[in-house]
């Protein structure tokens, strides 16, 4: 059963869209009894496991959401189940090409996805370790005709890519995505004995969403979001985070870091977006580094926002045994819901 949103959308009554399939889906991407859509790819960083927490500060009414570190799109998800997005624009982006143009794929050409997503997971049955190498140099080859710019490799992308793009993710070492200096996607098998490759249910799900709320997901820096946010909208940014030690860096999503620097950048974005009275929620690490700039830091708090420490589980850690609970900051200008 639904619930009513507690905190985002305030708008209980389910809203209908036509799919272009013809069937009648919902913009939370269900039909009564259905499970909601998740995310479609697993990717470092995902905040399934901080969903709780961050919950307690989705505002409770908004205009756009604007995602500018997309990902898997917990949050996204998560807010299309609770029907927090409906009657909403949705601006969903991220600077990896290949993410970008799986996502727009799915939107836009699922029966195509879902069918050579099948057609791969039929093929790696007999000898899965051959077939994965094989479809990461198919791949590669495909990809290497379109690395292009991120934008033009993002609108060139084909059904074809984004099936096995989703087929390494679903059967990769811990479902990472990882380039080396040449862009070549590098990644080595991961040890599934069941992998669940073509999840066709959510994969429909997930494009029924995005089709039904006609979501914008585009190639571009999260600082692009400065120039379409306004008064009211949410914008929930999920940067990969300052390393809580020099050994702990995971950031290598796509060839580019993310350092000190950029997160003073964000910092100045975060403040210009709570300055012109968006709501605006931030999940970072607890470095010192993070602490600098919103805990007790004078500019965050005159422009209203607050950082709060909350309890979360790492997914991340290729060691099981360090993946336990861990702090995290969750940094707003949205005052908590009360527990
Ligand atoms: C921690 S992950 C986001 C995870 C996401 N919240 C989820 O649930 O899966 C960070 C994302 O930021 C993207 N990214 C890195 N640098 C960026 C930049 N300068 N501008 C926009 N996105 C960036 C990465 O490609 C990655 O997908």
């Amino acid at each position: 059963m639904d619930s009513a949103p507690q905190r985002a959308g305030g708008d209980t009554a389910p809203g209908h869209g036509v799919t272009p399939s013809g069937s009648h889906a919902t913009e939370s991407g269900r039909r009564p009894g259905d499970r909601p859509a998740r995310p479609f790819l697993k990717w470092a960083g995902g905040k399934r496991q901080l969903l709780p927490e961050l919950r307690r500060f989705y505002p409770p009414r908004f205009e756009t959401y604007h995602e500018p570190f997309v990902g898997s799109g917990a949050v996204f998800f998560d807010l299309v189940g609770r029907r927090a997005v409906r009657r909403r624009r949705v601006r969903l982006t991220d600077v990896n090409p290949d993410l970008v143009g799986c996502w727009r794929q799915l939107r836009d050409n699922r029966e195509a996805v879902i069918d050579h997503l099948q057609e791969l997971a039929a093929e790696r049955v007999d000898a899965p370790e051959e077939h994965y190498y094989g479809v990461r140099e198919r791949f590669n080859g495909a990809r290497g005709g379109i690395l292009d710019d991120g934008r033009a490799q993002a609108e060139r992308y084909t059904a074809t890519l984004a099936a096995m793009l989703i087929y390494l993710n679903r059967t990769g070492f811990n479902g990472l995505f990882r380039v080396n200096s040449s862009g070549l996607f590098n990644v080595p098998r991961g040890r599934y004995r069941n992998p669940r490759i073509c999840d066709e249910h959510n994969l429909r799900r997930a494009s029924e969403a995005l089709s039904t709320l006609a979501a914008k997901v585009d190639y571009a820096k999260y600082d692009a979001v400065l120039d379409v946010a306004q008064p009211g909208d949410f914008v929930y940014l999920d940067p990969p985070y300052a390393p809580l030690s020099s050994t702990a860096s995971f950031t290598s999503y796509t060839a580019d870091r993310f350092d000190a620097g950029d997160q003073q950048h964000l910092q100045r974005v975060v403040i210009e977006l709570a300055e012109r009275h968006c709501h605006v929620v931030l999940s970072n690490s607890t470095a010192p580094e993070i602490r600098d700039l919103y805990d007790g830091n004078a500019e965050a708090e005159g422009a209203g926002v607050r950082a709060h420490r909350v309890a979360a589980r790492r997914a991340i850690n290729s060691k099981a045994a360090r993946r336990g609970p861990i702090e995290e900051y969750v940094i707003t200008n949205v005052a908590p819901e009360r527990a």
